[in-house]
């Protein structure tokens, strides 16, 4: 977590009062979790009574998806179809296809280009044969495994045409990009403090006045009577500090995560053979700090373990399905094959991150490829 924010936090943990409690100490908890929701609106070009605090980002993205659908289908029955893009996160790809094994949901997958990019082509086609049915559409902001960009902008107003809600994954761009909700044209947005140098077990869903997904959660109606459950003020308050930090270094942090990630890339190329960088090419296309790369020849389990032991940690981005490592659906639907999707890892680059990290990665790695490479010849 960032300073600001544990100091924010810890500063309430021993503090006694119920955010919906009315006595005094109820009151003085309630004006920290309002305090928290302006900071954390303000940080998204949002209004603080947009602003739903959830336990997660899964969480918000569970509401958004399952709760937007059932809302407009309730409206409308003939709106009993879902699109979301290919790579989604499970937060979002597992409660759509749960839509569509239990609850009737006609889904469609938006492919993506060998970037990872969403096929606007494909959505207009689509929306042009099947708008009238759309009850949602999701989209994410930025992509977890390879950074890539959506064009959000461009998808809302094509959305518009059909009066299509558009909900977006912002939990990575939070912090990196840019983000004005009220401009953006979403109906719903997710973002999680865990990702911005905040705690975990607080996230929040940006809900347009009017936008009324039906909860997922009953109880005492807290949130806009959206979301139940009583209210974490210390995790409000380091979430909202780490909103404000996160949002004033932005675009130093980016810059210097760019020439991190530069020297990184450049380095892996110049080091290892047979390496292919995956995802958007130029920086205006991506997230900063974060590279993906695969490594022709060697298992990535095998060769994150490697770097593991040499105190270099990063991801495959396969999950694990029934004791069973499947490859990424995101590379897949990039177009890589499973055997290249396997071999593939991602490196992420945050605000503790310096050049010293980066070659200690460059020095570990080729080692570690000759290795993996020679295992997955025996
Ligand atoms: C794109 C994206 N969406 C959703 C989540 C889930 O957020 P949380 O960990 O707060 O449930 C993550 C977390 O890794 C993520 O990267």
């Amino acid at each position: 977590m960032a300073a600001p924010a544990i100091a924010a936090m810890t500063a309430e943990l021993a503090k006694v009062g119920n955010p919906s409690s009315l006595h005094a100490s109820g009151r003085a908890s309630r004006r920290v979790v309002e305090e928290s929701r302006e900071a954390i609106a303000d940080a998204l070009g949002a209004r603080p009574s947009d602003i739903i605090f959830t336990g997660s980002g899964t969480e918000a993205n569970n509401l958004a998806v399952k709760g937007l659908f059932w809302s407009a289908r309730a409206r409308d029955p003939q709106r009993t179809r879902v699109l979301a893009s290919a790579v989604e996160h499970h937060a979002v790809l597992d409660p759509v296809e749960w839509l569509g094994t239990h609850e009737g949901a006609e889904v469609s997958w938006l492919p993506v280009d060998s970037t990872g990019r969403v096929d606007l082509g494909q959505l207009q086609s689509i929306l042009e044969e099947h708008g009238e049915s759309i009850a949602l559409i999701s989209v994410m902001m930025a992509n977890n495994e390879v950074g890539t960009i959506q064009p959000i902008a461009a998808i809302t107003e094509l959305a518009a045409r059909w009066d299509i809600p558009v909900h977006s994954d912002a939990v990575q761009a939070f912090g990196k990009l840019p983000i004005d909700f009220s401009t953006s044209g979403l109906s719903a947005m997710t973002v999680t403090a865990h990702k911005i140098g905040g705690p975990m077990g607080i996230a929040a869903l940006a809900l347009r006045r009017g936008v009324a997904p039906i909860p997922l959660i009953h109880g005492g109606g807290q949130e806009r009577d959206v979301r139940s459950g009583t209210l974490d003020a210390p995790a409000a308050a380091g979430f909202a500090a780490a909103a404000r930090w996160a949002v004033a270094r932005q675009e130093q942090v980016r810059e210097e995560l760019e020439k991190l990630r530069h020297a990184m890339v450049e380095g892996v190329l110049s080091r290892v053979d047979g390496v292919m960088v995956n995802g958007a090419d130029s920086p205006e296309d991506r997230l900063p700090g974060l590279a993906h790369f695969t490594f022709a020849g060697a298992e990535g389990d095998a060769l994150l373990l490697l770097l593991d032991a040499n105190g270099v940690e990063c991801s495959t981005g396969s999950a694990c399905s029934a004791g069973v490592p499947r490859p990424s659906h995101v590379l897949i639907a990039m177009g890589l094959s499973e055997q290249q999707a396997r071999s593939s890892l991602r490196f992420s680059l945050g605000h503790t991150s310096t050049i010293r990290d980066v070659e200690a990665l460059l020095d570990a790695l080729a080692p570690a490829v000759t290795r993996a490479r020679l295992a997955g010849q025996s």
